[in-house]
């Protein structure tokens, strides 16, 4: 077997215990490597005055990681500034929120040739490389510049945005362009893999092969649909563990007989978190029935705290919180418990095991993995309801979950109202269908299917050079 080498800005590699807030690409990732032999290189999540290119590396369960300090210019203008206040917004369809700033740009370009400088003397000839996310879209032409020649592979793991929106980007084709260094670009579904095709069309002229294969920019690459999924039975078996089964207890003994509403997210705009708690707030004040008889933990732990929107968000939920809770609560009641700190992986599964609802709305989401954690930890003869939104990647893989418009807080009111008197058959129905694709289509599945393809991909490559 070919060793794998993965690139991504973001390195952590959870365990059960772990605390870290890792996101989905992390999560993934350190489930996807620790079947191969190989490396993950990325940022340590640390910045020095001057980049120096020295590698750290080290064991972390199973996975060997390679990891690089960045300048503290580089944190602003690269992860805080083009990745997170560029990239992000646009691709989630927040161009309200996009800033378009040159040095923001620079700075992506400049940390993208120092990751290839860094990595490069990693890479051996017969290795797979293996990029991550809109950090990293650029590495590929740096990697191939330094005479990388072996299968090069790219994953999105946030949507890719309509065409319409992608031109509002200044630099947007040589944005497009570097993809096309890479062997086989993939995405989570049809969705964002349309909207690119659509791009390289309509604005850079490009065609589709005979052979489904795209051509553009004088280069040919395959792009297609990998959807992830979760280590389903390592989180499964996690259920079992004294931790998770605390965790769970904890939560159950506050319940007093109440139905919990859960919701875990980082805290993030695209989540839909505001929308989220209107919609709740709409449940009470509409279906005087559940007050007192249901309440919702949102976990939302904070994330790229630098960065104004982030800041802004935060603001405004505590403010929505206080507003609900004040509102609705008794002396024996709170209807909302906002929670804004990290807990551990276990602990996690024993929460979702815990409530009768799994409520997951992002406004627009690559794929959402959180969706797949609810479901897999729910008790088969007794499911709860996941609700989620048709904006999710996973929604499209999901469709058994009740799919709501999380735009609209009377469509999700409703949607928890029948999730909260749905029957134990109609919970059954839905759920099996549910934990089987979560099961079956899991994160193994996603990595294996995204190796087999890259490697057909670069083959079919090395044969047309030699033609
Ligand atoms: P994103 O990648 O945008 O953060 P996903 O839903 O795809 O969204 O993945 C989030 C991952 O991070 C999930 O595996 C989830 O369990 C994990 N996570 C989210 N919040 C926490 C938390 N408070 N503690 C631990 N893990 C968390
Ligand atoms: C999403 C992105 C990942 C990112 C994660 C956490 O999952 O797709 O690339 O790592 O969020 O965000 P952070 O900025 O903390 O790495």
């Amino acid at each position: 077997m070919n060793r794998l080498i993965v690139i991504s800005n973001r390195v952590t590699v959870p365990k059960a215990r772990d605390k870290a807030q890792a996101g989905g690409l992390a999560m993934a990732l350190a489930a996807a490597l620790r079947e191969y032999r190989g490396v993950w290189f990325g940022w340590s999540g640390k910045s020095v005055p001057q980049f120096t290119g020295q590698i750290s590396m080290h064991q972390s369960n199973g996975v060997t990681v390679a990891l690089t300090d960045l300048e503290e210019a580089d944190v602003q203008e690269y992860y805080n500034g083009y990745a997170n206040k560029t990239l992000w917004p646009l691709f989630h369809y927040r161009n309200d929120l996009t800033a378009y700033d040159r040095s923001f740009n620079l700075g992506y370009q400049r940390v993208n040739a120092r990751f290839a400088d860094t990595v490069r003397p990693l890479i051996d000839p017969d290795d797979f490389v293996w990029v991550h996310d809109y950090h990293l879209i650029p590495l590929g032409r740096e990697l191939r510049q330094r005479g990388v020649k072996g299968p090069l592979g790219f994953f999105l793991h946030i949507p890719w945005p309509a065409r319409q929106l992608l031109v509002t980007l200044p630099r947007d084709r040589a944005l497009v362009e570097a993809l096309f260094s890479y062997d086989l670009v993939g995405f989570h579904t049809e969705e964002w893999l349309d909207a690119f095709v659509a791009y390289v069309l309509r604005e850079a002229g490009g065609t589709v092969l005979p052979d489904g294969r795209l051509s553009c920019f004088g280069r040919t690459i395959r792009a297609a649909v990998f959807p992830i999924g979760i280590d389903a039975s390592n989180f499964v078996d996690m259920l079992q563990t004294p931790d998770s089964i605390r965790a769970r207890e904890r939560v159950e003994r506050s319940l007093n007989g109440r139905r919990m509403i859960i919701g875990v997210d980082r805290l993030d705009y695209s989540k839909g978190l505001e929308e989220r708690f209107v919609a709740y707030e709409h449940l009470l004040a509409t279906r005087v029935r559940h007050r007192r008889d249901v309440f919702m933990l949102q976990i939302a732990t904070p994330s790229r705290g630098d960065v104004g929107p982030y800041q802004n968000l935060r603001a405004k939920l505590d403010a929505l919180a206080g507003r609900i809770n004040g509102g609705y609560a008794d002396v024996d009641w709170v209807p909302l418990r906002y929670v804004n700190r990290a807990y551990r992986r276990d602990e996690l599964a024993g929460m979702f095991r815990a409530a009768q609802v799994g409520f997951i709305t992002p406004l627009r989401d690559g794929m959402n993995l959180v969706a797949k954690e609810y479901i897999a930890a729910q008790d088969p003869e007794d499911p709860g309801v996941l609700v989620l939104s048709r904006f999710a990647g996973a929604a499209l893989q999901m469709k058994e979950a009740l799919i709501v418009n999380p735009f609209s807080r009377e469509e999700m009111a409703d949607a928890l109202d029948r999730a909260l008197t749905m029957d134990l058959a109609e919970r059954k129905r839905r759920f099996e269908p549910l934990m089987h694709s979560v099961m079956t289509e899991d994160v193994a599945a996603w990595r294996d299917n995204f190796v087999n393809a890259l490697r057909e991909a670069a083959e079919v490559r090395v044969q047309s050079e030699v033609a």
